[in-house]
């Protein structure tokens, strides 16, 4: 892996950029339900009387409202199991371009639920939404991941989340009442989702298929083509070379399908990593934050909880850069344990904090610095992380079917958190984040032993290590273990 494969041209950066515009509303998504919630309950209300002349009953609202925001992720889950089918069948390319269809039939049932007088159009649309962002999840890191330079592949796969914090944060500044969270201008702050999809959709059929699937899955000559483009050199034939031999070992494979992925000792390993990873990533308890932070601010004390919630999002943005920067230094499996030992430490500081709130009122500062704290570790590794980690862990053949695994353990995660957070934390009261903190204590522990280092090595290297260490060699030899796990060596490969 040579330095000069690491150049970054302007059609990969097109490229990326048009990818990532999903990110942006996936992100969006995520973060504009959380402000609006009083004014949209509202018109539920005013819907509600003209049905059934009657004002509706509080447990009606509460459950129509958790719904609304809890629907997104099932349409996430749903959704991201057939990333692996539609980005095999018509290419990722195709596959993004196709999914925009989805963003708009979401943007426009959300946008036009007001004046059609129906919550049914809203939480459709939601669905909708989270449908679109579902296949995004699974269809931009791949595609961004096998059309990155090796040597880039962390930073690029980095502004899937960036992008995902970007819209996050734009969803929180235009959420303002004085903005677009009013009651008039709601139906457009749900809408203007399908603006960054009109771009994307502008700018995808300039951008190219990722030149790894069109060789290796569709056995298609032009990828040198394509790959010039992306790489802006004409000599790439080292580049060519690493994926003849890719393709040739997938073609000794047998086919990738889900239920291989578990039956198979070669994939078993990373699959079981990826979705601890994914799951490292939602049951660290962020989306508690990011869906509920108005109310912990709140029960923290803090004096203006919109505004903290605004200061949490741009945190999340300012850690993710950092993130982007010490990705291809440190490597993936050293940030990742940084940000969930960080994270660890700081839900204790948050819970001390928070039951020392009534004898000593200054803690409501140290609790907001915490809940700070907490977002900014996440974002230097558990955030951006898993997402492109796992489109490394798998080579061309396996990978659409992990990422399909991978994206539905986040999603079902995710939607675990949102339901249930709210009664665990009534239950718990202050002491609902050393749940998470023993959880993040777990996930830390298995990275320790079990999470192997990619920066820097092809894809093919990556799942060899997998393949060079069968299971048989693990049963013969138990105590192995700390050897088979430093398989990737710590120190990159570059020359
Ligand atoms: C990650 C998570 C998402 C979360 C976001 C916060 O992208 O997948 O659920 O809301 O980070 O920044």
């Amino acid at each position: 892996v040579s330095e000069k494969t690491g150049r970054i041209t302007g059609t990969l950066a097109l490229s990326v950029f048009t990818a990532v515009l999903g990110s942006l509303q996936f992100g969006y998504n995520i973060g504009v339900i959380n402000a609006p919630q009083k004014i949209i309950e509202q018109d539920y209300n005013s819907t509600w009387r003209e049905r059934y002349s009657e004002p509706i009953p509080p447990q009606t609202l509460t459950s129509l409202w958790s719904l609304s925001v809890a629907i997104f992720s099932i349409g996430g889950m749903v959704s991201s199991f057939s990333v692996g089918i539609l980005s095999e069948y018509f290419g990722r390319r195709k596959a993004m371009l196709i999914n925009n269809v989805l963003a708009f039939i979401g943007g426009g049932l959300m946008g036009m639920s007001k004046i059609s007088r129906s919550f049914e159009m809203m939480i459709l649309g939601r669905f909708t939404i989270g449908a679109y962002c579902g296949l995004v999840s699974g269809l931009v890191p791949m595609y961004v991941g096998e059309i990155a330079p090796t040597t880039l592949r962390g930073a690029l796969g980095t502004l899937h989340q960036l992008a995902i914090v970007t819209g996050i944060l734009m969803a929180q500044i235009l959420g303002l009442e004085s903005l677009l969270g009013s009651e008039q201008l709601w139906p457009v702050l749900l809408g203007v989702t399908v603006l960054p999809t009109v771009l994307q959709m502008t700018l995808l059929p300039f951008c190219p298929e990722s030149p790894r699937f069109l060789y290796i899955i569709r056995c298609q000559e032009h990828h040198a083509k394509t790959l010039r483009r992306l790489t802006g050199r004409l000599e790439v034939s080292e580049d060519l070379a690493e994926m003849k031999e890719e393709k040739r070992k997938m073609d000794m494979e047998r086919k990738a399908s889900i239920a291989e992925l578990f039956r198979s000792p070669m994939y078993q390993q990373p699959i079981i990593i990826s979705i601890l990873l994914q799951l490292s990533q939602q049951l660290s308890g962020i989306n508690a934050i990011f869906y509920y932070s108005t109310d912990i601010f709140k029960k923290a004390g803090v004096e203006n909880p919109v505004y903290a919630t605004i200061g949490a999002g741009a945190v999340n943005c300012a850690f993710t850069i950092v993130s982007l920067f010490l990705v291809e230094r440190m490597g993936r499996r050293t940030l990742h344990m940084l940000g969930l030992a960080g994270m660890c430490i700081c839900a204790i500081i948050m819970t001390t904090a928070l039951t020392l709130l009534e004898t000593v009122p200054s803690m409501s500062y140290l609790s907001m610095m915490a809940i700070f704290g907490f977002v900014a570790f996440f974002e230097v590794g558990p955030g951006p992380i898993p997402w492109f980690f796992v489109a490394e862990l798998f080579s061309q053949g396996p990978r659409p079917a992990a990422m399909a695994v991978a994206g539905c353990s986040n999603w079902t995660a995710n939607f675990l958190i949102g339901m249930g957070f709210q009664y665990v934390a009534n239950l718990c009261g202050p002491y609902v984040f050393l749940i998470f903190a023993l959880l993040l204590l777990l996930f830390l522990v298995f990275t320790f032993f079990r999470v192997p280092e990619t920066r820097g090595k092809t894809f093919d290297q990556i799942s060899a290590t997998f393949h060079n260490h069968p299971q048989n060699m693990m049963d013969m030899d138990q105590g192995k273990h700390s050897t088979e796990l430093d398989y990737l060596g710590s120190d990159g490969t570059e020359n």
